[in-house]
């Protein structure tokens, strides 16, 4: 049996809030420590030889829901963590891209979401998508209009490659702090993806335990509708 290729990893990060709470700490206090952790998932999947893309949900359309407070200190982190983080996106020659509507978001981190894409565009070794503002369903129905105002056919075909996420098929999607549910996460590009649910909360996770996944996915049989 051949063994399986892995291009596009996604990662849905959660557990921050209970990480922090098993602590004393704050609920805010897990997200500095889970967004830490991207960098070294980052660097993994940079010097990884087949993974081109790796998507993860930081924040989703429903988290507006979440108390001011908390929303307004991930704002202000991601921006701070953006620049933070630039110089490591130099070294592990990752390029930074968004999907989502970033529209909402203050003009400030805007401008900061924008310096660094445009800084890592010509990073070739893994291109990173952080899910900001995101939802699978609107980016679905926004797309098909997009289309049907065009008078364009809407085919699998036309429909996948007008999503705002480049079109690739995601081959592995993780979850961490053992809920499993996909809570509107690219739904479409995961039609044939495998899942892996993990029980440790995003902070604790790290890219040993992504490699031990990684090679129980590179073991399992796909098998996409045959036999
Ligand atoms: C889920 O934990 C986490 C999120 C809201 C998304 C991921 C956010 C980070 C990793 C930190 C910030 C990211 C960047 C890029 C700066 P939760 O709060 O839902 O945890 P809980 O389910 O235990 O409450």
């Amino acid at each position: 049996m051949s063994k399986n290729i892995l291009k596009h990893l996604a990662i849905i990060m959660d557990g921050n809030g209970r990480w922090a709470k098993e602590r004393g700490f704050i609920r805010t206090k897990g997200h500095e420590k889970g967004a830490e952790v991207i960098r070294d998932i980052t660097r993994y999947c940079a010097e990884h030889p087949t993974i081109e893309t790796v998507t993860l949900y930081a924040f989703s359309t429903e988290n507006w829901k979440r108390p001011k407070y908390e929303v307004e200190f991930l704002m202000k982190l991601l921006d701070s963590w953006l620049k933070k983080e630039l110089p490591t996106y130099h070294e592990f020659g990752a390029r930074f891209e968004t999907v989502g509507n970033i529209e909402g978001f203050s003009p400030k981190l805007q401008k900061t979401i924008a310096s660094i894409k445009e800084q890592t565009a010509h990073h070739t070794n893994v291109t990173q998508i952080l899910a900001l503002n995101y939802g699978s369903r609107e980016e679905i129905a926004k797309a098909a209009t997009r289309l049907a105002n065009r008078h364009e056919a809407i085919t699998e075909e036309s429909l996948g490659n007008e999503l705002n996420t480049p079109y690739t098929d995601i081959d592995l999607m993780v979850r961490t702090s053992g809920e499993q549910r996909l809570s509107n996460f690219l739904l479409w590009q995961l039609s044939y993806s495998e899942f892996f649910f993990t029980p440790t909360l995003w902070p604790d996770f790290s890219s040993q335990e992504l490699d031990d996944i990684i090679d129980q996915y590179t073991n399992r049989e796909r098998r996409f509708g045959g036999v």
